[in-house]
């Protein structure tokens, strides 16, 4: 397989972003800073850190934006940034989820792009907002469900539309964590159990993710849900683990299982699709490897860049195989597709067409799978619709 990857060849004019969130102490900001540098595209020039101003100035001073463009709030941020003649261009939303929906907004008006974590929003009401936001904005929005990067992800989805599987019958996704097994008073944890700030428990902070992934790997739509979601610790006003029986459109069927509770379990999101003529299944924690099996023939490995591998995988790698990429480049790759999106708006050119990144419905879905499973619990995990 050629690793087309990526080049130096774009880094000339480097966007310039600006963050809300991911000050000091903070997790997934300084993810997404690595991220958006790992291709060299992008250049940190502003941010709203913090909640506080101090804050918020000392996380500036650490990273090394100027005092001048480090804010106190978002509001401020996104009217003075309009402004300048160098002002930020795109911004990152690394907030708790339910600031995604006013910050993002803001930045939208006034022609910004956004790319914002997941879920969404915290609720569907803003979800549903948000995308009347980004309609009406001339910015991008990039959501970053970033295991969507994985060039074996992108792999699978493309051995999945070629038909090599047949016709989907199964889809089933799982994401087990275990950090939550007890009462946990971190920063982190602390909004995650909070359901103004939240929106929901695990089933929106990861099983999220293994519902957009198995989407994305499937090409599949769900029709309808029954959720049996519960709280183990407790006190915890949150789920903190779901099971979730799915129906795909068009018959197919599966399961999805979140959780924050079970010991053992790191990051152990997980997605296997079976079809007609065989099976794929991809764990996250070993991201350079996808298995696929067709009916009747012995278990294939197949590696990233390794035989087998095709163009889409190609196209978001680096190095040859052997050597792993992993989380970050995979998040990198969101990054990247962002700023192939975003050098072609500046530019007055077309989005290539092989540019894939999570867009705001895709958020949108998210937030309404969430939105069902929460429903459905608490009709003792009736069958509901996503509506
Ligand atoms: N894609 C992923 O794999 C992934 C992983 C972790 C978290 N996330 C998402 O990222 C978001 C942040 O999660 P986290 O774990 O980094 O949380 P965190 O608590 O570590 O960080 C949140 C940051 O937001 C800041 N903040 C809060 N209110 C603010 C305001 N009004 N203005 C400016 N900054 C403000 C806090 O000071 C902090 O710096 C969440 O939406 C979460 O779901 C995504």
């Amino acid at each position: 397989m050629a690793i087309e990857g990526k080049s130096d060849s774009h880094n000339a004019g480097r966007i310039r972003l600006g963050m809300v969130g991911g000050g000091r102490d903070a997790f997934i900001g300084g993810v997404h800073r690595i991220a958006s540098r790992i291709d060299d595209r992008f250049e940190l020039v502003a941010g709203a850190f913090s909640s506080t101003p101090e804050k918020s100035q000392a996380s500036a001073a650490d990273l090394g934006v100027a005092a001048d463009r480090a804010y106190g709030d978002y509001v401020e941020m996104a009217k003075r940034e309009a402004r300048l003649k160098n002002g930020i261009e795109a911004v990152s939303i690394v907030t708790p989820n339910h600031l995604h929906y006013p910050i993002a907004r803001e930045f939208l008006k006034r022609g910004i792009h956004v790319i914002c974590d997941k879920p969404l929003t915290s609720t569907l009401p803003d979800a549903r907002k948000l995308v009347k936001a980004v309609e009406a904005s001339e910015a991008l929005f990039i959501l970053t469900h970033n295991y969507t990067g994985y060039p074996m992800a992108r792999q699978a989805r493309e051995m999945v539309a070629s038909g090599l599987l047949g016709d989907i019958r199964l889809v089933q996704a799982e994401y087990p964590q275990d950090w939550l097994t007890e009462d946990e008073q971190n920063k982190q944890a602390q909004w995650r159990t909070d359901p103004d700030q939240a929106g929901a428990g695990c089933i929106g902070d990861i099983g999220v993710h293994a519902y957009n992934l198995a989407c994305f790997m499937s090409g599949q739509k769900l029709e309808e849900l029954s959720a049996d979601m519960h709280s183990f610790v407790d006190g915890r006003r949150v789920d903190d683990n779901c099971h979730v029986m799915l129906r795909w459109q068009g018959g197919a069927k599966g399961m999805l299982w979140s959780s924050q509770v079970a010991p053992g379990n790191e990051n152990a999101l997980k997605v296997r699709i079976y079809g007609t003529k065989g099976g794929l299944e991809f764990a996250q924690e070993n991201p350079n490897q996808l298995w696929f099996t067709p009916f009747g023939e012995p278990k294939r490995l197949i590696t990233r860049g390794g035989n087998g591998s095709g163009e889409a995988a190609g196209r978001v790698s680096r190095i040859p195989p052997g050597h792993p990429e992993g989380y970050l480049e995979g998040f990198a790759n969101v990054y990247s597709e962002a700023a192939e999106a975003i050098q072609a708006k500046r530019s007055g050119g077309e989005i290539a067409s092989d540019v894939v990144f999570p867009t705001v419905y895709d958020g949108l879905d998210g937030v309404t799978f969430i939105d069902a499973c929460l429903r459905s619990s608490k009709r003792n995990a009736a069958w509901v619709k996503l509506t």
